[in-house]
């Protein structure tokens, strides 16, 4: 790199600074080996070579592919990539490798949260640019058959922010609900993906009925088929729009109404907060998640996640909202926007919670 480069920004030609730049040229080349290493993790995950690896203890490559069921030359580059990105540690001597136990922690299915899981949203994301890509400069969206994989991985996501918290943190934010869940109450959980929460709460509650409605047919028929291996018969699954849910919801049907990270990518939220409120029994009560940001860009530059919620946002959220004509609100709406649509949508009370487990979202109480 020169010492000193000349630039030209809007119209006008400035030195840049060469430290910055230098600075700035490291974090480049740095998140360039740190993008690609979440291809390597993902597929990582999906292979299973990093469970196999924290398995099996220090292996050569012909092992860990023997364990894997894999082929050794791909498996021996994978392990190039990752013995070079400090994640796994090789013994030069022995050729053997070995994932320490601190990083099996956090990129294994036995850890509490596999890391290696979200990695794969990076190439889910990236099988979809040129679609993106269009819509830059075509206007629309991408529709949701267009991302393969996208609820198999959503429901590992929620598998691991939802699903371990839901008992002894999420439900007892409305006091009482757990006692009302176990007397027998009606539940409808709302653009539920694979519908592993509510799988997770007819088993724990068997006394009451749980509903859940998406728009997604794949993600609905293995919903079904997973209830069904589950012997849950306290569940039924639909296949459901509700971009016209303001005027399709039953009225007054429903105790409990749930939505986990779904309200923000809908076509017509308004309408489905509005669908939800109708459906909701006097003194039903209404539990959502969704994603926690502050509704500026410049309110989110220190959220710990941000590049990658506005990443998912642009290439995911916004963009199946509006392939279905909907608003494109996008994953980073914020908490003001969110309380001011429950309001709108004639939720009277509304209360706002964060849990120390899920810095992603933020967790609302609204009742009517
Ligand atoms: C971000 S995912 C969350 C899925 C699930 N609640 C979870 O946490 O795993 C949002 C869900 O909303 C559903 N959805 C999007 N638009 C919809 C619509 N118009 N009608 C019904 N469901 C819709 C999607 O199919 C998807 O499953």
């Amino acid at each position: 790199m020169n010492a000193m480069t000349e630039v030209t920004t809007a119209g006008e030609t400035r030195q840049a600074d060469p430290v910055r730049q230098m600075e700035f040229e490291e974090r480049m080349v740095g998140a360039l080996n740190e993008a690609a290493l979440m291809l390597m993790l993902s597929l990582g995950h999906r292979s299973g070579l990093l469970d196999a690896l924290a398995a099996a203890g220090p292996v050569d490559s012909v092992g860990l592919a023997e364990a894997a069921g894999l082929q050794e030359r791909y498996v021996r580059e994978w392990l190039g990539a990752m013995t070079v990105a400090h994640v796994v540690e090789l013994d030069a001597g022995s050729g053997r490798y070995r994932l320490p136990a601190e990083h099996a922690a956090l990129l294994t299915r036995t850890g509490d949260a596999n890391l290696a899981a979200m990695a794969q949203y990076i190439p889910l994301l990236g099988a979809v640019e040129d679609d993106v890509l269009a819509c830059f400069r075509d206007g629309g969206g991408v529709p949701y058959h267009r991302y393969g994989r996208f609820h198999e991985v959503m429901a590992e996501d929620s598998g691991q922010t939802v699903l371990p918290a839901l008992t002894d943190h999420i439900l007892p934010l409305v006091p009482g609900l757990t006692d009302r869940l176990r007397a027998g109450i009606e539940v409808l959980d709302i653009g539920c993906g694979r519908g592993l929460a509510l799988m997770q709460m007819a088993a724990a509650f068997p006394d009451s009925a749980f509903t859940g409605l998406d728009l997604s047919a794949d993600a609905i028929s293995w919903a079904q088929a997973e209830a069904l291996r589950r012997d849950l018969h306290n569940l039924r699954f639909e296949i459901r729009d509700l971009r016209d849910f303001d005027v399709t919801a039953p009225e007054a049907e429903f105790d409990l109404v749930t939505t986990f990270d779904a309200i923000h990518d809908q076509a017509r939220p308004l309408a489905m907060l509005r669908g939800i409120r109708r459906a909701l029994a006097p003194d039903g009560v209404y539990l959502a998640q969704d994603v926690n940001g502050s509704g500026h860009h410049h309110g989110d530059r220190d959220h710990p996640l941000g590049t990658l919620l506005y990443t998912v946002s642009c290439m995911h959220c916004m963009s199946v909202s509006l392939a279905q004509g909907g608003e494109g609100l996008g994953a980073m709406w914020g908490r003001e926007m969110a309380q001011r649509h429950f309001r709108e949508a004639g939720f009277g009370q509304v209360e706002t919670h964060e849990l120390p487990h899920d810095s992603q979202n933020a967790y609302y109480v609204c009742r009517p």
